[in-house]
């Protein structure tokens, strides 16, 4: 497992290329997804994770709420909303800045928070008013319904290192013209970003012939009783600041962890590879810290 990083850090090691490898010839092609932040496989995967560490108590809470929307009736589903309901409705613009944040250096909360609020919200702050209306005595069932909704999703986010990426790629999204095995077929191109929200959990799927609830059985069966104590701990700005790290030590950097990714390169089985280990630890987390959230709420 990935210990979090520093900027420096040597390469992660995983013997994955020949088993790689060999199931690329068994896949078909598959088209870069347009979508936002972690694609939505992610974001169910994150979700899913979490429902299941929850205890009975919380998930019938959980559960009840959610029900007032029956296609984002369970975590899995509702994690995935903000981008396809909440995105490009009016109503919802004040939180269009609220899945991710670009930092250039650890900052501490209070800086952090002062960014944040420069920019009419981000991430930090977008995970931190949702559990508040979580936690109101005053608030609505139907505002705790959308706040749970946007909750979900938010954590999923500030676990995408290229959601703390910087500003002057826009977390990637600038570096674009880029390969990447089979996840950009004939002409396809794709960016550093998308890459990051969905290239790994997609060509992972695909190659093992999983859908989302087999895969995040998987992650979620990966995680000792250790790791969710150690994850369990700990707020946004902490989960942010590993994230800034990660896309430091790996999101920008070719698989060699030092050749920053420009425009138009190609990414192959090594780069895979090499950070794969990333982003489903990145999902675990986010799972974990979903559930810890949920459970200090409605346990
Ligand atoms: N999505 C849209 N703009 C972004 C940015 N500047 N950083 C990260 N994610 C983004
Ligand atoms: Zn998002
Ligand atoms: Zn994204």
């Amino acid at each position: 497992m990935p210990r979090p990083p520093r900027p420096r850090r040597s390469p992660l090691r995983r013997q994955l290329q020949g088993l790689a490898l060999a199931a690329a010839c068994l896949v078909p092609a598959l088209a870069p997804s347009t979508a936002a932040a972690w694609h939505d496989d992610g974001h169910r995967i994150v979700g899913e994770i979490a429902e299941r560490r929850l205890s009975k108590q919380a998930r019938a809470q959980v559960r009840e709420l959610l029900a007032d929307m029956p296609s984002y009736a369970t975590l899995a589903t509702a994690a995935t909303w903000a981008d396809q309901q909440a995105r490009g409705d009016a109503t919802f613009n004040f939180v269009a800045s609220s899945h991710y944040v670009n930092l250039d250096r650890n900052l501490s909360p209070r800086e952090l928070l002062s960014l944040c609020l420069e920019k009419s919200g981000c991430v930090a702050t977008g995970v931190a008013y949702y559990a508040e209306i979580l936690r109101s005595t005053r608030a609505s069932k139907a505002q705790k319904a959308e706040a749970l909704r946007f909750l979900a999703h938010f954590i999923g986010d500030a676990h995408q290192p290229l959601h703390t990426g910087h500003a002057s790629d826009r977390g990637g999204n600038d570096i674009d013209g880029l390969r990447m095995l089979e996840y950009t077929p004939a002409a396809e191109r794709t960016n550093l970003h998308a890459l990051w929200d969905g290239g790994f959990v997609a060509i992972t799927m695909a190659r093992a012939g999983w859908d989302w609830p087999r895969y995040a059985l998987e992650l979620d069966g990966r995680i000792s009783p250790a790791m969710s104590g150690r994850w369990g701990r700990g707020s946004v700005y902490d989960w942010l600041e590993e994230s800034r790290l990660f896309a430091l030590a790996n999101g920008y950097l070719h698989a060699d962890g030092k050749t920053p990714i420009r425009k138009g390169d190609s990414l192959g089985e090594d780069w895979y590879a090499h950070n794969l280990e990333v982003a489903e630890q990145r999902l675990q987390q986010a799972g974990v810290r979903l559930a810890a959230v949920l459970e200090e709420i409605f346990g």
